[in-house]
Formats: structure tokens, sequence, C-alpha cells
């Protein structure tokens, strides 16, 4: 029996989230998917990249209007849902009316990705701005899951800090050097978003499944802190983890409070409590920070 082709919109789709998922959907032979990827400007060079790839149709619109996006896409079966983090309120009235547009255009499915929370994920916002901005996006998938009486249903992906964050320039330097303000043996959980990609593949692939159906799903591939990154880096590249001086990362949590400053304060108070070595029962595949290194991060492109 072969499986409808199913339409899926894709938002971030030129972005790591939503490029690590076309790309695990793509990789995979049986899955009948037509993926409609959403960038603001198709004719940039990462828009016009997907427009390369098999079963994918850009389409061009802004988080801004979302009932503009799905009016493009005849009966859209699929959602992956990303926001902009930059504004904790706007992200939140995004998120929201891209859920309300996605259920009056008819969609099934939603992959809403958002982040961990910590101990208390299901019902604590936590003090970071766009950490309760996407729970309350979360929440109001849920109330129009159950209103759908089953019509509709989701997976919320819940990644903690991204390794890609980790990039051979400024940012990631700051990345870094922010890090460390919260000691040297300061843990903190990371993941590849290759990986996030990949398991919102089979949340779409398994939407029907108790696994991903009405199902929230906690992501990391790693929980270390700067000393043993530094190490692991060292091994890998023969370098030292780029960093920069510590006053930087201070001045860019000042300047940047409520996205970073506290973010990394929770980071020291609260923290990602996903159970790694369970996760990787389940998904074999999620990288470490070695892993990463050597095969997806700006210094393993370098050496290929
Ligand atoms: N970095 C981390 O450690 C981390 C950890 C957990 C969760 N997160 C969350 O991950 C999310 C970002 O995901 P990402 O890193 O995969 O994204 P990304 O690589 O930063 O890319 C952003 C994507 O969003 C699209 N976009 C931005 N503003 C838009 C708008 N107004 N309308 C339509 N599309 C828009 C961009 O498309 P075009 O430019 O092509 O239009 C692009 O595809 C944020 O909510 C962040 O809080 C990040």
């Amino acid at each position: 029996m072969t499986t409808p082709t199913r339409r899926l919109v894709v938002t971030g789709a030129t972005g790591k989230q939503g490029g690590a998922l076309i790309t695990a959907l793509l990789s995979k032979p049986t899955a009948s998917f037509e993926i409609y990827a959403l960038t603001r400007n198709a004719s940039s060079p990462s828009a016009q990249r997907l427009a390369s790839k098999p079963n994918v149709h850009l389409i061009e619109g802004n988080f801004s209007d979302p009932t503009a996006i799905f009016k493009q896409v005849k009966e859209p079966w699929g959602l992956f849902s990303v926001t902009n983090p930059m504004d904790h309120v706007k992200e939140e009235k995004e998120g929201k009316a891209m859920t309300a547009a996605a259920v009056q255009a008819g969609v099934r499915h939603i992959v809403f990705t958002g982040t961990d929370r910590g101990v208390n994920s299901e019902t604590d916002e936590t003090t970071v701005p766009h950490f309760a901005s996407k729970f309350h996006i979360e929440k109001d998938i849920e109330q129009k899951a159950k209103q759908s009486n089953g019509k509709l249903t989701y997976t919320f992906l819940r990644p903690v800090a991204f390794f890609d964050n980790m990039t051979n320039d400024f940012m990631g330097k700051a990345f870094v050097s922010m890090w460390k303000l919260n000691g040297e043996d300061h843990k903190l959980q990371m993941i590849a978003t290759s990986d996030i990609g990949k398991v919102a593949a089979e949340a779409f692939l398994n939407a029907e499944s108790g696994e991903y159906r009405n199902q929230a799903v906690a992501l990391a591939g790693d929980d270390l802190s700067p000393r043993e990154a530094a190490k692991v880096f060292k091994e890998v590249t023969g370098q030292e983890l780029p960093t920069t001086f510590s006053f930087v990362g201070v001045l860019l949590k000042w300047l940047l409070h409520k996205q970073l400053g506290l973010m990394f304060n929770w980071f020291k108070s609260d923290g990602f409590t996903v159970d790694v070595p369970e996760l990787k029962r389940k998904h074999p595949f999620l990288k470490d920070f070695r892993a990463w290194l050597e095969t997806e991060s700006a210094w393993a492109k370098k050496s290929q």
C-alpha cells in the first residue's frame, strides 16, 4: 500500500532546524512528502539551494502574516513551526498566529520546536522571556488540539543549547565567553541541529504513533563543561577552544539582557535536565560534542 503524499509547510527552512528537517526527510526514500519551504526571500542563496532539491517548493512569506503563507499551499497536512526569539512578545504573538492559520488551513500535525525548560518543562515558563513565549505557544497548541477532537495533533521538540552556536567567528567566541562566566566546570547540555532535524522527520513520519502523537520530546546529545569542551576541542583540532575576553561576555549579557543575560543566568541557576543516556538508547544517532566537531562544525568542514 502506498502512503498518500502529504504537504508539509516548513518554517525556518533556510535556517538550522528547518534546513536539518528537510535534509533528514530527503534522506528517507520512502517518505512521501511535498515540502513547502518558507523564506522571506526566495532569491537568497540559501533559498535557491533548497529550490534545487527534489520535492521542495519555495514559498515566500513572513511570520507577521501566516494566513498568506497557507494560501500558497493546497490542503497542507503538516507544519514545522520555528519562531524568532529576538522579541519575546512578538515571538509569542507570531507563534500563536502561525498555529491559528495552520488550523484554519486544515493542518493535521504540527511539530513545534521550542526549548527544554528543565525539570518542570510542562509547567514552568522559566525566567527566560523567550523560553516563556515558547511555553505559551505550546499551551495554545495543546488547547487547539483538545478543541479539535483528535483532528489536530502535535509534537513538541524541546532542544537544549545548540553546538552550532560554536562558530569560528565573533558570535561563536562570545558564546563560549558567556558560557565560561558560569564556571569552567559548570555543565551545559547541548545538541546538534542536524539531530533535531532527524527527530523532527521521525515525528512527521510517525505522527500517529504513541511516541510522537501529542508528545513532547526533550533533545540533548551531550552534557559538558567549558573545561571538558576545551579538552575535546584540543584533541580534535589541535587548537584552543576559540573564545574572547570575559568582559565581552559580561557586556553582551548586559546589552542583550532579555535574550542572553537571563538565559545564561538560568543555565547556571536551573539548567536543562534531559536524560541524555536514556535518549541515546532511543536515538543512537545523537551526536556528542566530539562527533559534532569531527563531522559538522566549521573546523570539520575546514579540514575536509
Ligand atoms: N541557538 C540555540 O542554542 C537554541 C536552542 C534552543 C532553541 N533555540 C531556538 O531556535 C529558534 C531559531 O531556530 P534556528 O536556529 O533553526 O533558526 P536560524 O538558523 O536562526 O534561522 C532563522 C530562520 O527563520 C526564518 N525567519 C526569521 N524571521 C522570519 C520572519 N519574520 N518570517 C519568516 N521567516 C523568518 C529565516 O528565514 P529567511 O531568512 O529565509 O526568511 C530562517 O530560515 C529560536 O526560536 C531559538 O530561540 C535556539
